[in-house]
């Protein structure tokens, strides 16, 4: 829902995006779908599974089901390299094939990773390995020796340098919002740690550029590279701004609580890598909070009236050398209110952009 005019000017998809997006649809609603695919669309799973005849295996032994994917194969005389969709469609019919099976047996039938605990004529059960757990509680029960003694602290989320103190400010701050209840019913937020990485973007905005880029200015362009499997930072923006924000990352909508809308006005969303797209707007405010690509690529893909736009940056992992702007001076902090090891903040003004950025002058020469 855009409430405003737009004032985004363009977002360009090359068409290799296009093509690709089209290709990935296809293929979501192919394996939706589950129908068996021509080598196999003349066959009968269910047929062959009756006269399979499973049986539950003795206790501790396993039917690996790539084995019986092999044998229906060969007993058809199928050839070849084994697409992807075909085997899924096999995988698909035999797992609801045994469920009905021992449906009257509740629980009895289990299944971990590739193995089902059945066997059958064709193709016998194994004994596994120790170290294959079917079920963890129970292997620990059996096992007391096996129980590590853990250290209270781990988390991925909790830093555990002894200098540290992270703080607690902007999960607070997330309490007391107006739109707290947005984000939330949204689902943009894994965890607090992404919460608080966004926040501290946001934060960064409201202590360094605020004169420069007004909230409540609605020729402003918000774009959040790399934003992750939902537009959380530039949700948090277009909620607690008038500005237009733009998310763009190629995992977009991949994870379990991705939409693929949100009723959140001035919000685009893409699933595509910056280098995809063209943006072409007014004046740009650049976030990457722990984005995965350099900031030279993601200037060069945007396009903005004076040619320059401002970045916010969180960096992290190995991208603390390709996102950054080499002689600019920058407030540079660690903020220590992100639950994670990677706070450190930059802030610049005004970097060329778009065909004066350094990438697309230095391709020019
Ligand atoms: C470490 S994750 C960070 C995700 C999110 N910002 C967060 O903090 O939770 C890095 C992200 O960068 C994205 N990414 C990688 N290459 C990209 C590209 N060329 N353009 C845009 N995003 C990219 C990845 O898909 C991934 O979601």
């Amino acid at each position: 829902m855009l409430g405003d005019e737009p004032l985004v000017e363009r977002v360009d998809i090359v068409p290799r995006w296009v093509q690709a997006q089209q290709e990935w649809n296809d293929r979501a609603r192919r394996s939706a779908n589950a129908v068996p695919t021509a080598s196999y669309g003349r066959l009968n799973f269910n047929s062959w599974f009756d006269a399979c005849e499973f049986t539950l295996a003795t206790e501790g032994e396993w039917t690996d089901r790539g084995r019986v994917h092999e044998c229906f194969r060969s007993e058809h005389a199928l050839e070849g390299d084994v697409h992807t969709l075909e085997r899924e469609s096999f995988m698909d019919a035999l797992g609801q094939h045994l469920a009905k099976k021992f449906a009257q047996q509740p629980g009895s039938l289990r299944r971990r990773k590739e193995f089902y605990n059945v066997t059958c004529s064709r193709v016998g059960s194994t004994k596994l390995q120790a170290g294959f757990h079917t079920n963890k509680k129970l292997f620990r029960k059996m096992n007391p020796s096996s129980r590590k003694s853990q250290d209270p602290n781990r988390s991925r989320l909790v830093s555990t340098r002894s200098d540290d103190s992270t703080s607690s400010r902007y999960m607070t701050e997330f309490l007391q919002l107006n739109c707290a209840v947005g984000l939330l019913e949204s689902k943009l937020f894994p965890d607090a740690k992404e919460l608080t990485e966004s926040f501290a973007a946001f934060n960064a905005w409201r202590t360094y550029l605020r004169h420069d880029f007004d909230s409540e200015d609605p020729g402003i362009t918000l774009v959040s590279v790399g934003d992750g499997c939902t537009p959380r930072t530039a949700a948090l923006f277009a909620f607690r701004t008038r500005w237009h924000c733009i998310a763009v990352d190629p995992e977009m909508g991949l994870s379990r609580d991705s939409k693929s809308e949100y009723n959140i006005a001035r919000l685009q969303h893409f699933r595509a890598k910056i280098e995809e797209l063209k943006i072409v707007a007014k004046r740009v405010l650049v976030v990457c909070v722990h984005a995965h690509v350099s900031l030279a690529t993601t200037l060069s893909r945007i396009f903005s009236d004076d040619g320059t736009a401002s970045c916010i940056a969180i960096p992290c992992c190995n991208y603390y050398a390709a996102i950054d702007a080499e002689g600019k001076v920058v407030p540079e902090y660690e903020d220590m209110g992100v639950i994670s090891p990677h706070r450190t903040v930059r802030i610049w003004k005004s970097l060329p952009c778009g065909s004066s950025s350094p990438l697309c002058q230095a391709a020019d020469a």
